[in-house]
């Protein structure tokens, strides 16, 4: 018998394509992100986080810098640092960072994260901040890279090598690692109690067997994927940390799939949206944040009298938005805080299935690269 397989069908790893594969990866990305950074139910990042103790009781501002995914990994970090830090934090690409002159001190801290550790404007964007006098912390998924060797500290993403050019593992493995900053940070600085850092903690550690559930809709996505692929635009929206997990959903559709697609703070929808809402137009809806549930409801119900057709994404045992939406994806409940790594799964499944269902090449999209090393 011959077996012909050449090396890409077998790095796939019985997948049609790599963006797949790495979609189904995530629950092995998260648990080795997080793995031997949890030490007697605490973060520990000593190793790797060589700021004092005292150091980091002094920052005073951290700066989120990347580009494309990356950057909304930071737009997470932003309500993640403030909420659980209580430090002030700006996100930036990196590409209007490096030329705005940002007003840095040596209490400022400036994150950068990048997949690839090479793309042209975050490692600028990183040498400008040091040459101002800010300590710069890495999160990288590549041991060695430019970034991961000129940052003052390091911390790795162990999502493995990603080949598609959508980013999936490496923005929930960048979640994780955000969360890990933000969890130590906290317990340095005092601002919630060991009982309430564990809690969350123990909340982290399960993520990743929440998210092997969430990959079990990928039928039903596929179904929803399928159902709207003929058009031409589709909106997100969302509030909170569901409006950041709606900008990535965004890109990714535009990414592979090639139809117009944008992200609002639902909230906004009245100031300019809601004119473009019209009679079977798609709009994916994200309502996992408790606080602002009820806000996004009315918010469903505004484009659902205009005619949109609405896909729901709620937290398991939210029925009041079946109600009001088309179709339901329900997210595993977890802690608002941690559900951006299960919302955003659906997500990529939702762009992957619509970029197939259009027969285009998932894995390397028109016009655009995985690293990049020029501006
Ligand atoms: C390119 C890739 C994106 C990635 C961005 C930033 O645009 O196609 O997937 O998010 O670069 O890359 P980095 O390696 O810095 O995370």
């Amino acid at each position: 018998m011959h077996v012909s397989w050449d090396i890409e069908t077998a790095e796939k790893g019985g997948y049609d394509r790599f963006m797949l594969k790495e979609i189904h990866e995530q629950p092995k990305a998260i648990r080795d992100t997080l793995a031997s950074r949890i030490k007697d139910g605490l973060v520990d990042l000593s190793n790797e986080v060589a700021l004092s103790p005292e150091a980091i009781r002094n920052i005073e501002k951290i700066h989120f810098v990347a580009c494309g995914t990356a950057y909304h990994a930071g737009l997470v970090g932003k309500y993640v640092l403030e909420d659980l830090a209580r430090i002030p934090v700006e996100c930036d690409v990196a590409s209007e960072y490096r030329y705005r002159d940002p007003i840095i001190t040596d209490k400022t801290l400036v994150v950068v994260i990048s997949q690839s550790g090479e793309t042209a404007d975050t490692l600028a964007a990183l040498r400008e901040a040091k040459k101002q006098g800010a300590r710069v912390l890495a999160i990288t998924n590549v041991v060695g890279s430019s970034v991961a060797r000129e940052a003052d500290d390091v911390i790795i993403t162990w999502a493995g090598p990603e080949i598609a050019v959508a980013s999936t593992k490496a923005y929930t493995s960048q979640l994780i690692a955000i969360y890990l900053l933000g969890l130590y940070f906290a317990q340095v600085r005092g601002h919630k109690s060991e009982a309430e850092l564990k809690e969350i903690i123990s909340h982290l550690g399960q993520l990743a067997g929440l998210a092997e559930q969430v990959l079990e809709y990928e039928g039903k996505i596929a179904e929803f994927a399928r159902s709207i692929a003929d058009n031409e635009h589709l909106f997100f929206l969302g509030r909170g940390l569901d409006y950041a997990v709606a900008l990535e959903g965004s890109l990714k559709l535009k990414e592979i799939s090639y139809i117009h697609s944008e992200a609002y703070a639902a909230g906004e929808l009245k100031h300019g949206t809601l004119a473009l809402i019209e009679e079977n137009i798609p709009v994916v809806a994200l309502a996992t944040q408790s606080s602002v549930f009820d806000k996004m409801v009315s918010n469903i119900q505004e484009v659902k009298a205009r005619g949109a057709k609405v896909l729901g994404f709620a937290v398991e045992g939210d029925s009041e938005l079946q109600k009001s939406v088309d179709e339901v994806i329900t997210i595993p409940k977890t802690i608002d805080l941690l559900a951006p790594v299960l919302t955003v799964i659906p997500l990529q499944l939702f762009a992957y299935y619509a970029c197939i269902q259009r027969g285009y090449d998932v894995d390397k999209p028109r016009n655009l690269a995985k690293s990049v090393t020029v501006e």
